[in-house]
C-alpha cells in the first residue's frame, strides 16, 4: 500500500490520439552500469544525460552509502568521486530493489579485488539467475560465494581469461567487462551481448582509459590497464523509452515525433510498427511515427539485440490486441513476462497464453478498468492501453513505472493525453467527474 503522500496512481481518461513531440532521456540501463563503473577511478568523473528515475537514484544513494561522493550539477548531470570508498560491503534495503546492483560486484571486485553486495532484485519477470556473472568472475581468478542473499567475491589478483558465455546476457557481459578492465592480460568474452548499452558502457570505460575492443559484436577483447582516470561522458538515449512512445502513437492512432534518439537502435521496433501499418519517418536524431489506419496483425519473437527487445514486448502486446486479426508473441528471454495479459483482458482484450507464446485475437477497442502495475514495462504498456480505452482507467502501483520512465505522465500530457497522478483516487475522480468503471 502506498502512503498518503506517495502519488502512486494514475487516472487516465482514454480515447484521445497522442500527437506532438517528445524528447527522450538517457538510457536507464546504460546509466546504471556507467554510474557503477564511475567509482573505478579515484579521479572525478562527470556523467551527463543521466535519467532522473527511481533506479538511478537508488544506485546513487547506495554508492553515497559506502562513501562515494556524488555531486549533482543539474537534474541530469552528476560528478562522481570514488576515492573515499569506506567499505566494499553494500548492504542497504534499497539496493536489493534494483537489478543493476549486480554491477557493483564487478566494479568493486575490479577496483578493490573484493565486493559484498546483496543479490539483485528488480522486476519479477522470471528467475533471473546470475550464474554467468559468477562464471566470469571465477574465470578471472576470483572466489565467489552466495550466502544469506549476499554475493561475496574476492581475488588476490585478477588475471585475464577466455570466457565463453553459455547464454547471451547483457548483465553478465557488462559485469565481466567491469571486472576485467584492470585484470592482468587480455580477456576475451565470446558470445557477448550486443545491446546498445553494452557498447555505451565499453565506450565509457574506454574514455576512462580502458582498452576494450569489439563491443557491439559477439567477441569483446579487453586488454587490462593499470588504472582508470577521469572523463566526461554523455549516456546514450533510452531505446526503450523511445520505443514506448513510438507504440503510444501506434496504439492511440496518433502522430508523434520522438526526438533525441539514435534511429539505428530502434530498427527492430520500427520494422514491426511498419509491418502493423504505421508509417515511420527517420531523421538523424528523431523518428516520426504516424498511425492513421487500423493496425494489422503480426508475429513477434523477442531476441537479444539486434532482435526485437524483450523490454518492448508488453507494448507490442497492447498494440496487437487492437489489430484486425490474430497475432502471436513469443517471449524467448524471460519466462514470466505476460503478467500484463490478465490486466489487459479486464479491459476487453482477447489473449490466450500458452507456454511462452501469447495468441492475441484483436478486438475493436478497450474499455477503462481498475488495473495494477505488475512490472516496469508492463506498467508502461498498460498506460498506453488506458490512453486508447473508452472511459476512465485507474492504475495502481505506478511507482514501478517510475523506476524507468522520467516524467512519464507529464510527457503524455504534453502529447495531449488525459492523465493525472494522484495519491487519492476518489478525490481526483470526484473533482474531474471521471467515471471509474
Ligand atoms: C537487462 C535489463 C533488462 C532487459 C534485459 C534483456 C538492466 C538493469 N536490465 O537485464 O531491462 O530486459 O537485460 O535485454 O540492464 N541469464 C542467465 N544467467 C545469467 C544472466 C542471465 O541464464 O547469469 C539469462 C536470463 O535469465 C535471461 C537472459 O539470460 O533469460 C538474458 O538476461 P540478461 O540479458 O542478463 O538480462 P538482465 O541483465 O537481467
Amino acid at each position: 500500500m502506498s502512503s498518503k503522500t506517495d502519488k502512486d496512481h494514475y487516472i487516465i481518461n482514454g480515447g484521445r490520439a497522442l500527437n506532438g513531440e517528445v524528447v527522450i532521456g538517457g538510457a536507464k540501463n546504460a546509466a546504471l552500469a556507467i554510474i557503477a563503473a564511475s567509482i573505478m577511478t579515484d579521479e572525478t568523473v562527470t556523467i551527463e544525460n543521466i535519467p532522473d528515475v527511481r533506479d538511478t537514484n537508488v544506485m546513487m544513494e547506495a554508492l553515497e552509502g559506502i562513501g562515494v561522493r556524488i555531486n549533482r550539477l543539474d537534474r541530469h548531470t552528476i560528478q562522481v568521486n570514488g576515492s573515499q570508498v569506506e567499505n566494499v560491503n553494500i548492504d542497504t534495503e534499497n539496493i536489493r530493489k534494483i537489478r543493476a546492483s549486480y554491477y557493483l560486484v564487478g566494479a568493486l571486485l575490479g577496483k578493490y579485488r573484493h565486493a559484498e553486495v546483496p543479490l539483485p532484485g528488480g522486476c519479477d519477470i522470471g528467475s533471473r539467475p546470475i550464474d554467468q556473472h559468477v562464471k566470469g568472475f571465477r574465470a578471472l581468478g576470483a572466489s565467489v560465494n552466495i550466502k544469506g542473499g549476499v554475493v561475496r567475491a574476492h581475488a588476490d589478483r585478477l588475471s585475464a581469461a577466455h570466457i565463453y558465455m553459455d547464454v547471451v546476457t547483457v548483465g553478465a557481459t557488462i559485469n565481466i567487462m567491469l571486472s576485467a578492465v584492470m585484470a592482468e592480460g587480455k580477456t576475451i568474452i565470446e558470445n557477448a551481448a550486443k545491446e546498445p548499452h553494452v557498447v555505451d558502457v565499453a565506450n565509457f570505460l574506454n574514455s576512462m582509459g580502458a582498452n576494450i575492443k569489439g563491443a557491439g559484436t559477439d567477441v569483446i577483447r579487453i586488454k587490462g590497464v593499470e588504472r582508470l582516470h577521469s572523463c566526461t561522458y554523455s549516456v546514450i538515449p533510452d531505446q526503450i523509452e523511445a520505443g514506448t512512445f513510438m507504440y503510444a502513437a501506434a496504439i492511440t492512432g496518433g502522430d508523434i515525433t520522438i526526438r533525441n534518439i539514435i534511429p539505428k537502435h530502434l530498427e527492430s521496433i520500427s520494422a514491426k510498427l511498419e509491418e502493423i501499418g504505421c508509417s515511420i519517418e527517420e531523421y538523424d536524431d528523431a523518428v516520426r511515427v504516424t498511425a492513421s489506419e487500423k493496425l494489422q496483425p503480426t508475429h513477434i519473437k523477442t531476441l537479444p539485440y539486434p532482435g526485437y527487445p524483450t523490454d518492448m514486448q508488453p507494448q507490442a502486446g497492447v498494440a496487437l490486441a487492437l489489430a484486425g486479426g490474430v497475432s502471436t508473441i513469443t517471449e524467448s528471454i524471460f519466462e514470466n513476462r505476460f503478467k500484463y495479459v490478465d490486466e489487459l483482458m479486464r479491459m476487453g482484450a482477447n489473449i490466450r497464453v500458452e507456454g511462452n507464446t501469447a495468441i492475441i485475437d484483436g478486438v475493436e477497442g478497450f474499455t477503462g478498468a481498475h488495473l495494477v502495475v505488475p512490472d516496469l514495462r508492463a506498467g508502461a504498456a498498460l498506460v498506453l492501453a488506458a490512453l486508447a480505452a473508452e472511459g476512465t482507467t485507474v492504475i495502481d502501483n505506478v511507482r514501478l513505472i517510475e523506476r524507468g520512465y522520467e516524467d512519464f505522465d507529464r510527457k503524455i500530457r504534453n502529447l495531449g493525453g488525459d492523465i493525472v497522478k494522484t495519491d487519492d483516487v476518489r478525490m481526483e475522480v470526484k473533482k474531474s467527474k471521471f467515471k471509474v468503471v
